[in-house]
């Protein structure tokens, strides 16, 4: 998988690509993840990528050409992407569902939003994805770009060493993961729940579900239609 994040703070992104299991990933070849300067795809002596807004109104919006000339070279150097996703508080919450999606495709660009937000006709004519990673403003979309690509990274085959422990996820199957605990059994006092200790395979897979769904219908109770629905459309034809 190739991804593109395109952004005015490169340095904001590449630390954070550099680590953990993105950065295992990146190391092995499994993914090819690179940050991308806007302003080293401008034409003028001041590298600009934003301007006032046309209508009146405060803060600036980002300016076409810029993120127009980043697309069509790096989709010249790396073939036609298979998703331009910009990241902005208009866009579709970002969920599980979507990072499944997004992991099975080859070539992703993605455009960090800044100020009041990009030229339309960015969105209307390069965007095919306007992602939000939540009901709140932050100060630009870097910290959503690396939300997005770090939930999608590790969904990419090979990445987490342990395919049952993707599977096993919050929200790969609907519901909210169950509590974990290691050594020591019991610590200041606090001790690990029986059944874990029991060697019971079935009754430990029987409370994790029920700590799942007691977890879920206390913390998300949203979720749980949800859940019952992925459920019945797996088991169909069972
Ligand atoms: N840019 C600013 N806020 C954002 C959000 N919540 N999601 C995605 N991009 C953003």
């Amino acid at each position: 998988m190739v991804v593109d994040i395109v952004t005015i703070f490169p340095q904001m992104i590449e630390p954070a690509l550099a680590e953990g299991v993105v950065g295992r990933a990146r190391t092995s070849g499994l993914v090819d993840v690179r940050a991308r300067d806007l302003r080293d795809y401008t034409s003028d002596r001041h590298r600009v990528v934003d301007d006032m807004p046309f209508g009146g109104g405060p803060g600036m919006v980002m300016k076409p050409e810029p993120l127009f000339r980043a697309i069509e070279e790096i989709s010249a150097e790396r073939g036609a992407p298979t998703a331009v996703i910009l990241t902005t508080p208009q866009g579709r919450c970002f969920s599980h569902a979507e990072a499944v999606r997004f992991s099975r495709m080859e070539r992703l660009i993605v455009i960090c939003g800044r100020y009041e937000g990009v030229d339309e006709r960015v969105a209307e004519a390069l965007v095919t994805d306007e992602i939000s990673i939540g009901d709140y403003v932050l100060t630009g979309g870097e910290l959503a770009a690396l939300v997005v690509v770090d939930a999608v990274v590790r969904l990419v085959p090979g990445v987490v060493g342990d395919d049952a422990s993707v599977a096993a996820d919050s929200f790969a199957d609907g519901l909210l993961d169950y509590p974990h605990y290691t050594r020591p059994a019991e610590f200041r006092g606090m001790k690990v729940p029986d059944v874990l200790l029991s060697g019971h395979h079935a009754e430990i897979a029987r409370w994790r579900r029920d700590e799942q769904l007691r977890r879920t219908k206390a913390r998300r109770p949203d979720l749980i239609g949800r859940a019952d629905l992925l459920r019945r459309e797996r088991h169909e034809g069972d």
